[in-house]
């Protein structure tokens, strides 16, 4: 059977706010992420139901330290490289840049940084995969503008785009412009640093933030292109294919309405227009988006190269208000699927779901797909040495390498590569724990804080270092 194709992309993927610590180093600034806590009071603080714009002696912040990524990334980049890695999936931390987001010039440090990091990169020929912004605002401008529920938030994002794109146009070509930007629906505060108070039209303050997030998404494209012609542009999704809970049509029927839900963000990152759908579910839903009269162009005008995704699970949907048994420690409601094993967080392990959503996707946009996050994440038991038999880990990565195998070699989808998500340990974003781990690489450190940050190699680590050198073949 025809395997990976030349060339393909096999990495791993991280978030600056879940791995890089230092927050406030060198220069940085306060961000969304920086203020959101462990603890009982992380889901409502996400949702931006509970409004948390400072730091307190009460709670225990994840982001502060992580794992210390901007001290460790020399080592940690090594050991990627030690496993073949092509590329690394990281982000930028907004607030290293901008410090308050609306700054007459850049941090001089905080460029200087990411120089670092590409370079650490380049030396062993890893490819960076940026996302401009994963799960992150500056804490000035939600103060000021109520973060993306303003216009005036374009502006910012496309100097932080310009200033990067200037900077690296020489190290980087591979660009995602909103890490999940479906996620602003769920889990709004994490997502679009948006807060709400009594009474707010929650809906259309969503949907014009998500106005927004597009409309500088489509800008950054327009930028990226003027800079350099040669880099390459992705959206990025939270997918994972909805099923319908039985074969009723009004089942079917809500899995395709649950599925828009997502696509849309796509449609029109990817296609350039609102997709008619939406336009008559924010008429239906009395939802109010403000657009300008230049917009529909831009969108047209600035569509993306590639569409890259996470997948973790599939979701399973229901038109009965009585079926309601949605499965727990999910960010995305979804019923429990008998046919299906769980993670011990509750999240659905469905391999073929992948390829699945591979062929949608690749069906509705005809464009490369690049899986940017997947994975198990699962508690380690290290022995004294930190080694950890993650053979639950190898046997959920191995089949869903399986699975994308068969996406391309027997569906055609023309897929560019695969970074496994947390490919050293980092802080979960849905818990800000620490004991939810994805790693090939340990890091010795747990929930409270305690440990001394010593990296080492799970048992995983020599499998996935042999399935790259054998490009897919050894599983
Ligand atoms: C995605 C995010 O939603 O899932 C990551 O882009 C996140 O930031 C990942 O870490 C896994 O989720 P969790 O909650 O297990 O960390």
């Amino acid at each position: 059977m025809k395997q990976f194709p030349e060339g393909f992309l096999w990495g791993g993927a991280t978030a600056a706010n879940q791995c890089e610590g230092a927050y406030l180093a060198d220069g940085k600034g306060l961000s969304t992420v920086d203020v959101i806590p462990a603890g009982k009071d992380r889901f409502p603080v996400m949702l931006g139901e509970l409004k948390m714009l400072s730091c307190d002696e009460a709670h225990q912040y994840p982001s502060h330290e992580a794992i210390d990524f901007y001290h460790h990334y020399k080592e940690d980049i090594a050991l990627f490289a030690e496993m073949g890695f092509k590329t690394f999936r990281m982000s930028i931390s907004w607030t290293r840049i901008f410090p308050n987001g609306d700054d007459p010039t850049p941090n001089e440090a905080g460029l200087k940084f990411y120089d670092d990091v590409f370079d650490e990169c380049l030396k062993y020929g890893i490819e960076p995969l940026v996302t401009i912004t994963h799960f992150d605002v500056p804490i000035h401008l939600v103060e000021t503008l109520g973060s993306w529920r303003s216009r005036e938030m374009i502006v910012h994002y496309e100097r932080l785009c310009e200033v990067l794109f200037e900077r690296y146009k020489n190290k980087v070509t591979y660009w995602l412009t909103f890490n999940e930007i479906n996620m602003l629906l769920h889990l709004p505060f994490m997502g679009a640093g948006l807060l709400f108070e009594e009474g707010d039209d929650v809906l259309s303050i969503k949907y014009q933030a998500a106005h927004h997030q597009l409309m500088a998404s489509a800008l950054a494209t327009k930028i990226a292109k003027r800079i350099n012609p040669n880099f390459k542009i992705g959206c990025m999704l939270a997918a994972g294919v909805t099923y319908a809970n039985t074969c009723a049509p009004e089942d079917a029927f809500k899995a395709m309405t649950k599925e828009r839900e997502s696509y849309f963000f796509i449609d029109v990152q990817s296609r350039g227009e609102y997709p008619n759908y939406a336009l008559k579910m924010m008429e239906n839903e009395g939802i109010h988006v403000q657009m300008e009269p230049e917009d529909a162009q831009i969108l047209k005008e600035n569509t993306v190269d590639f569409i890259s995704f996470s997948y973790y699970a599939s979701r399973l949907t229901s038109a009965d208000p009585k079926v309601n048994a949605t499965t727990e420690g999910n960010v995305f409601a979804s019923l429990k699927n008998p046919y299906l094993k769980a993670s011990e967080w509750g999240w659905q392990i469905d391999p073929l779901g992948l390829r699945t959503t591979l062929n949608m996707l690749y069906d509705r946009y005809q464009k490369p797909l690049f899986i940017v996050e997947n994975g198990l994440g699962a508690v380690d038991m290290p022995d004294e040495n930190g080694y950890v038999e993650d053979d639950y880990r190898i046997d959920y990565l191995r089949a869903h390498v399986q699975a994308m195998r068969d996406a391309i070699a027997l569906d055609g989808v023309d897929l560019m590569g695969y970074t496994p998500w947390g490919c050293i340990d980092l802080v979960s974003a849905s818990t800000g724990e620490m004991k939810k781990r994805y790693g090939f690489i340990y890091v010795d450190k747990d929930n409270e804080g305690n440990g001394t940050l010593k990296r080492s190699k799970k048992k995983s680590f020599e499998w996935y270092k042999n399935v790259i050198n054998s490009n897919g073949t050894t599983l």
